[in-house]
């Protein structure tokens, strides 16, 4: 047992689909000034008032972060781990970006010893970030997932991934077949969905390089798997766009190819969406599907803008991610900035309450494990982080001046990097530690 103290914040609702209703969206969260939080075997005990904590379990030790704001661990939604080492490579839009860069270096994860180096990697550059969950695509090849998988058995986190599937459109040397794609899934479901904190994302690439019959064993092996999710890439370019409307003609639009194959639905998670017709925005909606806002790689491989007030007025389940490595940072602080950028480039600004929740409840739910990860909620994992809202003088200086916890926290989702981690938990184990920057008694 051990009892955090600081200040925190807690969700009352989804601030997004607040603001759909006319609601402010910082209503839908309450700011504990005085928090605690009691790790107990792994898991949040309480949650509450320092005061009622502390007097409750007297004999627990306590860590005071002082001004520390305490938050559940950043979700991640969609990232490639695979990508780590391609991240930030210059002036390509996504066709050409696939084949020049990632595809050759996705090639390289035959080699599993370079697959477990690159997954440790990966992992401990989100942790420093104050990731403790991601969902992320291998490679084509299994073992890139079964790397991934032990990396974050090793350092207690809750990962999704699946192995990439991808049948054609491709180089050789990255492809399978619909058999070897559907054998290879199987039994890494087998092996590890629902084993520790593993969850399994069955994972077409997306439909331009999935042939007709890949997507159909897709959705049998969907289905087949209860409770496993669904990932793969929806509406992120125009050109990609026009090239499904070539590949699949009898398609009514991109989603439909999905939905044609069983693809859409509760757990399917799609990632981009950003030019979607109404009937593509119903039927996500109608499905339970939710949708990945990847606001650092939209804007740097050049694909558009995500429009977060459309669809959370028609009341999609969406999340927030990197995106590595098209993205371009493995920060949520960095992507929730960019998420703020973009909402202003498509006419709606988002709250601070909103980026929080997107980059973590929102992105928790859009995997469905809200009850788990991105929430301080008692029973759920002890994921937690500790930010220091005055990482560094320039962003002291503004957070001085704040009114309220969203103008304290705003410059520190604009500027602030891995430098605000004070802190990161995961499963009740404290991963990374940094010194404050500002002794409590100066606070
Ligand atoms: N669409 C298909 N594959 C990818 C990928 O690896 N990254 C991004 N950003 N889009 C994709
Ligand atoms: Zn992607």
């Amino acid at each position: 047992r051990t009892l955090l103290l600081g200040q925190s914040l807690e969700f009352t609702r989804n601030p997004m689909a607040a603001r759909a209703e006319g609601a402010p969206p910082e209503d839908a969260a309450r700011h504990l000034s005085h928090a605690g939080v009691l790790i107990e075997d792994g898991l949040i005990g309480a949650f509450g008032e320092a005061a009622t904590l502390a007097a409750r379990y007297p004999e627990a030790p306590i860590i005071d972060y002082g001004a520390g704001l305490i938050l559940p661990g950043f979700v991640d939604a969609h990232v490639h781990y695979a990508q780590t080492g391609i991240i930030a490579s210059w002036g390509k839009r996504l066709i050409d970006w696939l084949n020049d860069y990632t595809f050759p270096e996705e090639r390289r994860f035959a080699d599993p010893a370079y697959a477990i180096t690159l997954a440790g990697r990966y992992l401990d550059l989100v942790l420093a970030n104050g990731t403790t969950t991601v969902a992320s695509y291998g490679t084509v090849h299994a073992e890139s997932v079964t790397a991934l998988f032990q990396a974050a058995l090793a350092r207690g986190m809750a990962v999704v991934a699946g192995k990439t599937c991808m049948d054609r459109n491709a180089p050789d040397w990255l492809t399978d077949t619909p058999q070897s794609a559907y054998d290879d899934s199987a039994r890494l479901i087998r092996r590890w969905h629902g084993q520790n904190r593993a969850t399994y994302a069955v994972t077409p690439r997306f439909a331009p390089t999935s042939s007709p019959e890949q997507l159909e064993v897709m959705g049998a092996l969907w289905a087949e798997n209860p409770g496993t999710l669904m990932q793969t890439h929806l509406s992120e370019q125009v050109e990609e766009i026009a090239w499904v409307k070539d590949l699949y003609p009898k398609a009514r639009d991109y989603l439909d190819v999905y939905e044609t194959y069983g693809l859409t639905g509760p757990g399917a998670v799609f990632g981009h969406a950003i030019h979607l017709t109404d009937r593509e925005i119903a039927h996500l909606s109608d499905s339970g599907s939710s949708v990945v806002h990847c606001p650092t790689s939209n804007a740097f491989i050049g694909s558009g803008l995500f429009q977060a007030a459309r669809l959370a007025k028609a009341g999609i389940t969406m999340g927030l991610a990197t995106d590595t490595g098209g993205g371009s940072s493995f920060s949520m602080l960095r992507t929730m900035a960019a998420a703020y950028d973009i909402s202003q480039l498509a006419g709606t600004p988002l709250h601070p309450a909103e980026l929080l929740w997107l980059a973590t409840a929102g992105a928790a739910e859009s995997l469905q494990m809200q009850d788990q990860v991105g929430t301080l909620a008692p029973g759920s994992a002890a994921d937690i982080i500790v930010l220091d809202l005055n990482s560094t003088p320039a962003i002291a200086q503004r957070a001085q001046r704040a009114g309220d916890i969203w103008g304290a926290l705003f410059p520190t989702m604009m500027m602030g990097d891995d430098r605000a981690l004070r802190s990161v938990w995961v499963s009740g184990a404290e991963r990374q530690r940094q010194p404050d920057s500002r002794p409590a008694a100066a606070g």
